[in-house]
């Protein structure tokens, strides 16, 4: 299969010390909880805790998969690995490889909302806007793409592609 690079492993090194650089100003030697929702953000987040200094940080990982019924708007969001520890007045980044439609997102964020943080915000590589059902502002955005699948650097394409240091689109 052939795949047709988007995004450069230079590019994507490049936008991710600018967000960690951004981050690491917002939060300066305050307490982060920094969230990444697995599989997909894995490799992103590895990399964008790298970036991030002078903060006191944690790392602590959710898993969560949505399933898309199209006899209904709202997919079905379940969490296959929550959080171990309470983050009652917690500051809460969430990490996500890609907002697509923004069900995963929003069904997300309901939930670690009803548990009280101080505060949630959102570090999503990638965006599609023209795929949004729901409405989920992105404080750290690394690039907007076209509604064209993506593989690579933590996208699969059936479980396979994460390992590729680039982001593609699969060409026919
Ligand atoms: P949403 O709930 O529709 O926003 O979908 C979010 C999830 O769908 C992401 O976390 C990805 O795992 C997956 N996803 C959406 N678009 C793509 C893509 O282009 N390539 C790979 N995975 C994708």
């Amino acid at each position: 299969m052939k795949i047709k690079e988007i995004f450069s492993p230079a590019q994507i090194q490049q936008r991710i010390a600018e967000l960690g650089q951004e981050i690491s100003r917002e939060y300066q030697d305050q307490e982060l909880y920094v969230v990444p929702i697995l599989t997909g953000s894995l490799i992103f987040a590895a990399d964008l805790i790298r970036q991030i200094k002078g903060v006191d940080l944690q790392l602590h990982c959710m898993a969560a998969s949505s399933y898309h019924d199209s006899t209904e708007t709202s997919g079905n969001v379940q969490i296959n690995l929550d959080l171990k520890v309470d983050i009652f007045n917690k500051n809460i980044l969430i990490v996500e490889d890609i907002v697509d439609t923004g069900t995963t997102l929003l069904k997300l964020r309901e939930m670690l909302e009803a548990r009280h943080p101080r505060q949630i915000k959102l570090a999503s590589l990638l965006s599609k806007p023209g795929r949004r059902i729901y409405e989920i502002s992105i404080d750290y955005l690394g690039f907007e793409v076209e509604n064209q699948f993506v593989v690579g650097y933590g996208f699969d394409y059936q479980g396979r592609m994460r390992e590729l240091p680039y982001i593609g689109v699969l060409a026919p």
